[in-house]
């Protein structure tokens, strides 16, 4: 059975970096459009492959949702002998429960479309919540890039402290209790203090603070998080570390989503560097300074385990 690796527009470049990376032939995928907007896959034939179908689904969620679950089902029905969805960055994973009545549980409505579109085996990087491996019917890999970002920030750090080094001066801050753990993983690799801003949220673009927890006047901060979207999470501690006397060095996403105007409201929150990964395709913009580390290695090492039935758990997200 060979390694096939298909992709939408969710993840183009990235898959094929990847693909360049597995070393596998490529195929002809095509997603073609009705007039109206309707997507049309054309996949190769695939009778017997590996199948791995690689798609984010950034922004447009809906546009990149279906033609991830219309990649399944058409290599589903082309007679693949496993079909492995890897979305890296796994929208909708924010909705894992309902805050209020009336709400769906959007995380499950999304597993549960991709498993019955035809997934064998799911692969997500850095999701909002591991709680979707208890909601989701076929085995889950939770890859995570914290390792490829730790290296990236390292050499930051080292860069902007003229050498002094990311010790005792530094503090990772979680801006939220939601990346409370999150916050910790990065600490521990950097050996440095963490705090958390309490954040409590009015809508999807606006946040209240109510303070920050832990120490951080005079210290170097680095700000970490799952995602950034329309970075009102990430402006309001950056304005409370302002206010508790910190300087900040650096945020870190692993999905740099940077929606609508968060480069402008990052920018205007005098936030010095953005360092992010590669998950989700983004227009380029200017006006803040944005570096993108590839997770194309880690997929596909990830990609190339799963093909020879070794295990991934050195490469997973440690709760
Ligand atoms: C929420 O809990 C997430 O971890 C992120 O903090 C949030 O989704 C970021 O969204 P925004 O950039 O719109 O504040």
């Amino acid at each position: 059975m060979s390694a096939v690796i298909v992709s939408g527009e969710g993840s183009g470049p990235l898959a094929a970096a990847v693909r360049a990376e597995v070393g596998c032939p490529p195929v002809s995928c095509e997603v073609r459009r009705f007039p109206d907007g309707e997507l049309r896959p054309i996949i190769d034939n695939l009778r017997g492959d590996d199948v791995y179908v690689v798609q984010s689904t950034g922004p447009p969620v809906g546009e990149h949702v279906v033609e991830l679950l219309l990649l399944l089902d058409a290599c589903r029905r082309g007679g693949a002998a496993r079909i492995t969805a890897v979305v890296p960055y796994f929208g909708y994973a924010r909705q894992d429960r309902r805050d209020a009545s009336g709400e769906s549980v959007g995380a499950r409505v999304m597993l549960d479309a991709i498993v019955s579109a035809g997934a064998d085996w799911l692969v997500v990087v850095d999701p909002h919540t591991v709680a979707l491996e208890a909601m989701c019917d076929v085995p889950m890999e939770m890859l995570t890039a914290v390792p490829v970002l730790v290296d990236a920030l390292h050499d930051s750090l080292q860069r902007t402290s003229g050498g002094r080094g990311t010790g005792e001066e530094l503090v990772v801050v979680a801006p939220d209790l939601g990346a409370a753990k999150l916050a910790e993983r990065y600490a521990a690799a950097l050996g440095c203090q963490v705090a958390v801003v309490r954040k409590s949220r009015r809508s999807g673009s606006e946040v209240r603070l109510t303070g920050v927890v832990g120490d951080v006047e005079v210290r170097r901060a680095v700000i970490v998080d799952d995602m950034i979207s329309t970075g009102g999470t990430v402006e309001a501690a950056a304005r409370a570390l302002a206010h508790g006397g910190a300087t900040l060095e650096a945020v870190v996403a692993t999905h740099g989503l940077l929606v609508d105007a968060a480069v402008d409201r990052l920018a205007k929150a005098e936030v010095p560097r953005v360092i992010t990964t590669d998950s989700v395709v983004r227009g380029l913009r200017s006006g803040l300074e944005v570096q993108t580390c590839s997770i194309a290695g880690l997929l596909a090492d990830a990609i190339g385990r799963l093909h020879r039935g070794e295990d991934l758990a050195e490469l997973h997200v440690t709760t």
